[in-house]
């Protein structure tokens, strides 16, 4: 007898666990497969790892600004990268126990194989030759992404990595190229720059952080040059040719060839979603030429009771957002009616040294959406809680749509880079989604002294009154 579940996820990553989670909450009967390890993408290669040795670097800067605190450091910090690696390895491992616990604890049936999507929502599940079938009233695929590999850089796990193999190394190479300056790129090389290496970025476009508001990607520029990162932008990266020990880099720059030997190479140039690897023979789900599962403002695919979530669709590739999507698409199932996500106030973070996080238009796409603007910025120089910690740099953004008596009223985004700015986006990401005036922002209290209070201060000077503004 096939065994039938409300709900069948394939794909145990955020959008696929957290639909499980959310499901079975709600009294779904609920399946997961899962070729790999529940926790996906995030837990084990992507997120989570990247952010634990990131606070190894932060460490780092931190007793290396003991000094300044009148705190004696007898000798220059050295870094043991395989005590770190140990403990990013025990906070996965507790993760991915209490995930399994969770799941369990909601009863929730782990598969463990390749799930294959057939016709009628039938499941195959292949795991060392053998098969069983299941059927899901409701069929969820979240089955992610892969990093994106450039021609000519063919990943050896020596001199040539992606995140995949990066997030694993236990020794800080002395030179490295990484290429692509979004998120992980630029991750990665403030990393590995607080951890001695000396770092070229090369990024194709004119400018990092490709998404992000100007003033923004310009801080973190100044910042990354001043600590001897040195940006390329605008390239061409073209090959390279070495060695398992070293090699050497080539890159034109407006025609003009380049070259730099490097002990190794990280390319981060964007994740490939893996729209083909849950089978779909015949079904209707439809998957374009970059590899995404077409879906529509629902989730839904084209075949009956199938919808996809995470980063196998077009929308932002965030754990945040496939949470987001696998909770929705439960809702949708349970036929709540959700309110559809817009991907274009999600809350983003990015854990370079200086921190970004942003959510909502930046000045840019507001005025290419057509909404006339009123912009504050207050520097983090002037907080007092940034002077108290010793991390001065880095701004808060605020864009606020001019209504009809030329006042500033809705907020439309907010743009932070600075000290711990991650954790002070949530105010700011409620005030885009709730779709907030400045007046209504600015008549809360905000807490003193705080990082976050520079939030208020930005809001409130746009209505026209601030304190130090
Ligand atoms: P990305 O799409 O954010 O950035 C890739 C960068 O590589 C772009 O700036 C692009 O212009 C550049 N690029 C592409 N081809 C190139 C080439 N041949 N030569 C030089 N530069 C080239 O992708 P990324 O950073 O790999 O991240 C993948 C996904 O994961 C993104 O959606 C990202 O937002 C997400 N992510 C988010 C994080 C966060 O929010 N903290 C952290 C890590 C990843």
């Amino acid at each position: 007898m096939t065994k039938n579940y409300d709900l069948v996820v394939i794909g145990g990553g955020p959008a696929g666990y957290a639909a499980a989670l959310y499901g079975s909450a709600a009294g779904l009967k609920v399946a997961i497969v899962e070729e790999n390890k529940i926790g996906g993408t995030c837990l084990h290669v992507g997120c989570i790892p990247a952010k634990e040795l990131l606070e190894t670097a932060s460490v780092l800067r931190s007793v290396r600004q003991a000094k300044d605190f009148g705190i004696a450091i007898s000798q220059d910090p050295v870094i043991d990268l395989s005590i770190s690696q140990n403990r990013k390895q025990t906070i996965i491992d507790q993760l991915f126990t209490g995930l399994n616990s969770l799941l369990a604890g909601r009863e929730v049936t782990i598969y463990s194989g390749t799930g294959l999507l057939g016709a009628n929502r039938k499941i195959e599940i292949q795991q060392n030759g053998e098969t069983e079938v299941i059927q899901g009233t409701n069929v969820l695929l979240a089955t992610g992404s892969t990093p994106r590999t450039i021609q000519g850089f063919e990943i050896d796990g020596k001199t040539v990595m992606t995140s995949d193999e990066f997030l694993s190394i236990e020794e800080t190479p002395d030179r490295v190229a990484v290429i692509g300056g979004g998120a992980i790129g630029c991750e990665f090389a403030s990393l590995l720059n607080d951890l001695g290496s000396s770092v070229t970025l090369l990024e194709s476009l004119d400018e990092i952080l490709p998404g992000c508001d100007k003033d923004i990607s310009t801080a973190v520029r100044r910042s990354f040059v001043k600590k001897g990162i040195d940006i390329q932008t605008g390239v061409q990266v073209e090959g390279h040719e070495g060695d398992a020990e070293k090699t050497t880099v080539s890159w034109s720059d407006k025609g003009e060839a380049n070259q730099r030997e490097v002990d190794l190479v990280v390319v981060a140039v964007g994740r490939k979603p893996n729209g083909h690897t849950a089978g779909l023979q015949d079904t209707e789900v439809v998957v374009d030429e970059k590899g995404f599962i077409e879906v529509d403002e629902k989730l839904r695919t084209k075949e009956q009771g199938v919808w996809a979530a995470g980063d196998v669709i077009n929308t932002p590739q965030l754990a945040h957002v496939g949470f987001a999507e696998g909770i929705f698409v439960v809702k949708e199932i349970l036929g709540e009616s959700p309110v559809s996500i817009d991907p274009s106030t999600v809350p983003w973070c990015i854990y370079c040294d200086p921190e970004v996080a942003f959510a909502g238009l930046t000045e840019e796409s507001a005025k290419t959406a057509g909404y006339k603007v009123t912009i504050s910025k207050h520097r983090y120089s002037g907080n007092g809680r940034a002077m108290i910690i010793g991390e001065t740099e880095g701004l808060v953004k605020v864009i606020a749509e001019t209504d009809e008596s030329g006042k500033a009223g809705r907020i439309l985004g907010v743009h932070m880079a600075g000290p711990l700015v991650t954790e002070q986006l949530g105010q700011a990401y409620l005030a885009v989604n709730l779709e907030a005036t400045v007046d209504e922002v600015a008549n809360h209290i905000q807490a003193h002294p705080t990082l976050s209070e520079l939030f208020g201060e930005t809001v409130m000077s746009l209505t026209g009154r601030s304190l130090h503004g």
